[in-house]
């Protein structure tokens, strides 16, 4: 097996342990155990990116049925540029993370307006896409095109960070680079595309993040981290971003059969979508807390009931939101200002929703009595 010239700064492995590695877990492990994924079957470029997208910040198992139903709406980068961002959108709900969704249109129509029918096989191009940074560049370069670059994702990583007992903390830009600089000396002739899929499918499977089962692992005769019983150990604990717990008021704005949505601001988290407003809870009592949050918006409500108590988080949030169905007043001022609307209960299902808005609506229809009872009334 011939190797590429190990890049600098750093060849944590000799040419005798990387030929042992690639060989073990390419020849003996992948060829064998690799996941039957569906943009596994022909490598098309064109799905190689759509599935690159849903992976960021997603598992496996959840993308599947998303990676299925995507291409067969849009079988090719054509279809998709053609696309319109509502229907996007609405393929995507669910997966979270709506901007990768956006990138991924925005990055489709930009590459077919610049005459690619295919993503192109070209890291620095695909960089300059919206949405692709060095990893999905290096994914869809090497896992589409078989070019020689590293693709580390969150398994692979912690495979060569156990392999070469790696001290560095999970998530850090120095692991990363690290990582990145060892597989790039590690890429066998031809062999870009296995050995990345090869390291993520082992992480996926047998060197897991609570337990690495060495005994199953084709590498434990070449694993550093082995020999010095450090696997658990390896990356070392991400520095835990403190955790902020808020309370919060979940308002399900109720008048004529329609319910009150609000525009997220442009940029940042479900930017640009509409959602059921909530907001942070200052006491026990829904009735002041209200007026002290909507009387700048004109808002004011008549009556109001309990509706469940419901759970999210994001970034580095953990929310606890009492969700309160209420009967709302509403001047016209408020609805000309683009960031509120009220939209029929029955559309609200159509409607691509941030996953705290639809865990709130689904709360009100899931009771029935409630529900029906609020309907009637506003
Ligand atoms: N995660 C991201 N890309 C992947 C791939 N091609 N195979 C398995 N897991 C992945």
């Amino acid at each position: 097996m011939s190797f590429l010239p190990a890049p600098d700064p750093l060849l944590s492995l000799s040419p005798a342990e990387r030929e042992a590695v690639c060989g073990r877990l390419l020849a003996d492990w992948f060829s064998i155990h690799a996941r039957a994924l569906p943009w596994r079957e022909d490598y098309d470029p064109y799905k190689v990116l759509v599935s690159e997208f849903m992976l960021q910040q997603t598992q496996v198992e959840t993308v599947l049925p998303y990676f299925e139903r995507w291409v067969a709406v849009y079988p090719t980068l054509a279809a998709l540029a053609q696309a319109d961002e509502a229907s996007v959108l609405k393929l995507w709900e669910g997966l979270g993370y709506y901007s990768r969704c956006r990138n991924l249109l925005n990055a489709a129509r930009a590459m077919v307006s610049e005459g690619f029918s295919l993503p192109p096989p070209d890291v620095e191009k695909l960089r300059s896409y919206p949405g692709i940074g060095s990893y999905t560049a290096g994914a869809v370069a090497s896992v589409a095109y078989n070019l020689p670059v590293p693709a580390v994702d969150g398994n692979a990583e912690r495979v060569v960070a156990r392999l070469c007992d790696v001290a560095l903390p999970a998530g850090s830009g120095a692991l990363r680079r690290r990582v990145a600089a060892i597989v790039s000396g590690m890429i066998p002739e031809g062999g870009a595309r296995a050995l990345n899929q090869g390291l993520m499918d082992l992480g996926a499977a047998v060197c897991t993040p609570r337990s690495a089962d060495c005994l199953r692992c084709p590498l434990i005769s070449c694993c550093l981290g082995a020999r010095r019983d450090t696997p658990l150990c390896r990356p070392l604990p991400k520095r835990r971003a403190d955790i902020r717990g808020i309370k919060a008021w979940g308002v399900l704005g109720l008048r004529e059969g329609a319910c009150l949505l609000r525009r997220r601001p442009d940029k940042g988290l479900w930017a640009s979508m509409w959602e059921i407003p909530w907001f942070e809870r200052g006491s026990d009592h829904f009735g002041s807390d209200f007026e002290d949050w909507a009387s700048p918006y004109g808002l004011s409500c008549s009556s109001y009931c309990d509706v469940a108590q419901v759970s999210f988080s994001f970034t580095a949030h953990r929310v606890r939101a009492r969700v309160v169905a209420c009967e709302i007043s509403a001047p016209p001022a408020l609805m000309e200002a683009g960031t509120w609307r009220f939209v029929p209960a029955q559309e609200l299902s159509e409607l691509v929703l941030p996953a705290p808005s639809r865990k709130f609506w689904t709360a009100l229809i899931e009771n029935a009595v409630l529900f029906d009872e609020m309907m009637g009334r506003c």
